[in-house]
């Protein structure tokens, strides 16, 4: 059976980008595949943490998988740093990584910031880490959101480089799944943006915890421009925000951008925004007062990552031994 790997930062403010672009897609596949789903608390570190904001965010991370529907007993969730074979891959496959290949990577730039000689070492590895991820556990598929693109271009050509270094075709080349019509959800003040965590406002996201009040809010408050909706999808071109709404709609109702065009073309955002608060409530309201409640129940979140951790560790226990084999690592 093919295996996929993806994984969330546990880094507070999960939002509908990483719901639409990444977790729901999840749900739609566990039956498919043998599926691993980290929280991938050593990513976290690349920035700073706070360790008890740190602990909070890994169990509401596992709580959001749940709620939103994936099967803690068909699908392995662990986080990152329980499995010692995801820092010492990385080790390794980065004696294999040319620092070419890192210096391409626009979220390096992004994150850095303007002082690159301040930015960390775990910051710029952050790729390879990932790579490693995704490598020790063999896995073939890859479900992420479309900012995630260019991080697993360079995973397969990691795996590229150690199958021909060692003359082997030991790691499958990753497969990256970019799925639904939301691989990238923008900001709601600001349609150049994508939705992100670190946004310091909050009305930039619907966050998968906000309640029907908070929901309606952000909504009301989304950037717009002052034309009704157009009835074509061609006409949403050079108009972010009716697009990012429209997409957004579309994605939650589970219909096509034209056929909801079909329905408001010409119509003005204040009854389109009224349709959106509606819809957005209905299919995330339930998603998060199960996560908050899910969230309360520490010992429960707790004792699935827990076992997550325990099968993970094995399969990733038994692949390092075959890495270290290939790679001439004696194991007396
Ligand atoms: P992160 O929040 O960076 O840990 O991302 C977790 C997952 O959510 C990854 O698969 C991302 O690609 C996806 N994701 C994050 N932000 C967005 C967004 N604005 N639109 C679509 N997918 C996103
Ligand atoms: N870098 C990813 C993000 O920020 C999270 C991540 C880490 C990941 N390791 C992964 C995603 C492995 C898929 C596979 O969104």
């Amino acid at each position: 059976m093919n295996r996929i790997f993806s994984g969330v930062q546990p880094t507070g403010n999960l939002h509908l980008g990483n719901y639409l672009g990444a977790i729901r897609n999840w749900v739609k596949l566990q039956k498919d595949y043998d599926c691993i789903f980290c929280i991938v608390d050593l990513h976290a570190l690349t920035l700073p943490q706070n360790p008890d904001e740190l602990r909070k965010h890994t169990r509401e991370v596992t709580a959001a998988y749940v709620a939103a529907g994936i099967d803690p007993d068909a699908c392995t969730i662990f986080n990152q740093s329980t499995v010692p074979g995801h820092s010492e891959l990385a080790w390794l496959l980065g004696t294999l990584t040319p620092l070419g290949w890192l210096n391409r990577m626009t979220q390096f730039k992004e994150k850095a910031g303007k002082q690159k000689d301040n930015a960390g070492l775990g910051l710029y590895a952050y790729p390879v880490l990932m790579a490693a991820d995704i490598l020790l556990y063999k896995a073939t598929h890859v479900p992420v959101g479309e900012d995630q693109k260019q991080h697993l271009e360079l995973a397969r050509d990691i795996a590229g480089a150690f199958n021909r270094r060692f003359e082997t075709d030991y790691f499958p080349l990753p497969e990256p799944q970019i799925l639904g019509e939301a691989t990238r959800v923008m900001s709601l003040r600001d349609g150049s943006k994508k939705m992100s965590k670190s946004d310091e406002s909050d009305y930039s996201r619907l966050n998968m915890t906000d309640d029907a009040d908070t929901i309606a809010q952000k909504v009301r408050k989304a950037r717009t421009d002052p034309e009704p909706l157009p009835s074509e999808v061609d006409g949403l071109a050079g108009r972010p925000e009716a697009d990012n709404l429209v997409t957004i709609f579309a994605t939650l109702a589970g219909r096509s951008r034209a056929d909801v065009l079909g329905e408001f073309g010409g119509k003005l955002f204040s009854e389109f925004k009224g349709a959106l608060v509606d819809l957005a409530v209905a299919t995330l309201g339930p998603i998060g007062a199960e996560m908050r409640r899910l969230t309360a129940d520490t010992a429960y979140v707790d004792a699935i990552l827990k076992r997550g951790a325990e099968r993970a560790g094995e399969i990733g226990a038994r692949h390092m031994n075959e890495v270290k084999d290939i790679m001439g690592l004696l194991r007396p």
